[in-house]
Formats: structure tokens, C-alpha cells, sequence
């Protein structure tokens, strides 16, 4: 692949009718130390790598306020503020980090208040381009975190709210109370659970943030899947977690992938992969 590395090959997608961005952006989660916990082995180069996706085109990072907890927040300010006019933070807030090991849901009214204070604090924005609910919290309806969302919106904190990790009838409740400008459930090549969801999305005109996009390449549960991309990758030339990303972003216009890496080098494998056009053969390969 010889075209310029730059994340606006990937096209662009609007979210809530105000925040065009790149179609493909960049996860914040990997930033952290291991496990997403406390801070990177080297903060400087996870400094230098934001700026990079920044340089190359990324203008839609995602976060959370889990990772870390607070340090993945905290470097991209450090990094990146103030920030350039073109770039959408999208944080979320629902889940809580006592150990390294939890990651417990906490979808209360009254948590996610105090969540998306400390993000507005740490990520020195207000409002809050796009505010996520992590997961909806199974001890309490969806209506009242979402519902407390709206009134963070309505005090003019939260600019969108999205959703993660929803099924297509909790996603329907929540359009009930308030627009809903992206969701953000686990969704590659491999792992497809979430396809009615994509559905209802691209439907809506919705982003869809897939996380976990690569893990079709280096995780995947079907070897033949494995096998298929690593074919394409072979025809086309390119690593198998490009053809992973390029299958996502061709599989579906609202398709907004955010692959993390601590890693300058797959940081910029990631982002030449939105300059990857698969031919038909190849998708066909890819069903
Ligand atoms: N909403 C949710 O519940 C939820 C859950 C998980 C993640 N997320 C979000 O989704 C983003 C992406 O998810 P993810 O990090 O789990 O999955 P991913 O982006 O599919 O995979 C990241 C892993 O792949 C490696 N990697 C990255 N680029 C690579 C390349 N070109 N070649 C080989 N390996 C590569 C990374 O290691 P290196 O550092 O060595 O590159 C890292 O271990 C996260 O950053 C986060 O923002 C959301």
C-alpha cells in the first residue's frame, strides 16, 4: 500500500448532525499500564504516540474514565490539550475499577453525575463531545442512566450521548429519552453477536464504534476465519490486522473502528489500513 497515511482515506461519518469525523479513530485504552491499570511503562512515549494519531489524521479518540482508572483521561489533556478544533473525545462513564481485576457496573444516577464531573475535570472540556454509558448496570433500568445523561445534557456538560455494550432492545429504550449518536459494542470479523445491532444503527443513521476491531486477527475463535484474512492479507500485501480493519470499514457506513495500541509502529500499520480497498473477490473471500 503506497497511499498517504492519513485517517481521512478511511471517509468520514457524522455523529449527531454536528461532529463529522475521520471514519477511523483511535482507542485510548491501551495507553495505560498492563491491564488497563495505572500508568504506562514509559508516559512520555504514550504522550508522543496520541500526538502521532493526532498528526496522522485521527480527530475521534475514544475513552473512558475505567481506563486506567482516570490515567488514560489524564494523558490525553496532558497530551493533547488544548485541543484541536477538529477533535471529538468521546469518554464514557458506568463502569468502576476497585482492583485491577473489576470492572463493575455502576449505571446510578447519582454515579454517573460524579463520573462525568471528574471527566469534564480531568479532560478540561465542557461540554463533553460525546458521553457513553459503559454498560447498562443490570441492577437498575436503563431509563434512569440514561435519564440522568439527559439532564447532564440539558446543563449543557454532555454535547451527544452514545451507548456500549446494549442489546437492540435496550438501544430502542434509550432512543426513547434522548437521541442516541453512537454505539460502541464488541464487534470484528470473528464476532458478529452484535450484527441486528450494526443493523439498527446503520438504519438510524447511528456510529457504530466495534471495539475489540482486530481481534479477529491475532485472537480469533474460528481458525478458518483466521485463515481467510491472512489469505487476503497475503493478496493484497498487507498484515492481517489491515485487512481486519478494512473489512470492518467496508462492511457498513456507519462503521467507526477505534483500534489501541500502545505501539507507534501499529498505530501507523492501523491507520494505513483506512487507504485499503478491498476488492470484490476479497469480500466475498470474507463472508
Ligand atoms: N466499550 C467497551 O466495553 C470497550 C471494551 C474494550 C475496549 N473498548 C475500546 O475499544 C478500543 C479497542 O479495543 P481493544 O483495545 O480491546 O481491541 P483492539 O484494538 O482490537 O486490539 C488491541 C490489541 O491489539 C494489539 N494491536 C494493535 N494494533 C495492532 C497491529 N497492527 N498488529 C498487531 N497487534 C496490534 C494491541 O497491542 P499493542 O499495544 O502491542 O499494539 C492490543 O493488544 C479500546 O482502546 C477502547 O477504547 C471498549
Amino acid at each position: 500500500m503506497n497511499s498517504p497515511l492519513n485517517a481521512a482515506a478511511a471517509g468520514q461519518v457524522t455523529l449527531g448532525g454536528d461532529l463529522r469525523v475521520n471514519r477511523l479513530g483511535f482507542g485510548a485504552m491501551r495507553i495505560t499500564g498492563p491491564g488497563v491499570w495505572g500508568d504506562p511503562p514509559d508516559v512520555s512515549a504514550a504522550v508522543r504516540l496520541l500526538r502521532r494519531a493526532v498528526h496522522l489524521g485521527v480527530n475521534f479518540i475514544d475513552t473512558a474514565d475505567a481506563y486506567g482508572p482516570q490515567v488514560s483521561e489524564d494523558l490525553l489533556a496532558r497530551a493533547l490539550y488544548p485541543y484541536p478544533p477538529e477533535l471529538v473525545i468521546a469518554t464514557k462513564g458506568g463502569l468502576v475499577r476497585p482492583a485491577r481485576e473489576a470492572w463493575n457496573r455502576d449505571g446510578r444516577p447519582e454515579h454517573l453525575r460524579a463520573a462525568c464531573e471528574g471527566s469534564l475535570k480531568r479532560l478540561r472540556v465542557e461540554p463533553i463531545d460525546v458521553y457513553q454509558l459503559h454498560a447498562p448496570d443490570p441492577t437498575i433500568p436503563i431509563e434512569e442512566s440514561i435519564g440522568e445523561l439527559v439532564r447532564l445534557r440539558a446543563e449543557g456538560k454532555i454535547r451527544h450521548i452514545g451507548v456500549s455494550n446494549v442489546t437492540v432492545e435496550q438501544l430502542e429504550r434509550c432512543e426513547q429519552l434522548a437521541p442516541i449518536v453512537s454505539v460502541q459494542n464488541r464487534y470484528n470479523f470473528d464476532d458478529r453477536q452484535s450484527e441486528d445491532v450494526l443493523e439498527h444503527c446503520a438504519a438510524h443513521g447511528i456510529a457504530f464504534l466495534p471495539w475489540a476491531p482486530l481481534a479477529s486477527g491475532r485472537h480469533a475463535t474460528r481458525p478458518e476465519r483466521r485463515r481467510a484474512l491472512a489469505r487476503v492479507a497475503e493478496r493484497r500485501q498487507a498484515s492481517v490486522a489491515q485487512v481486519a480493519l478494512a473489512w470492518l470499514l467496508q462492511h457498513a457506513a456507519v462503521m467507526l473502528p477505534i483500534p489501541g495500541t500502545a505501539s507507534q509502529t501499529h498505530l501507523e500499520e492501523n491507520i494505513a489500513a483506512a487507504s485499503l480497498q478491498l476488492a470484490g473477490e476479497d469480500l466475498s473471500a470474507l463472508r
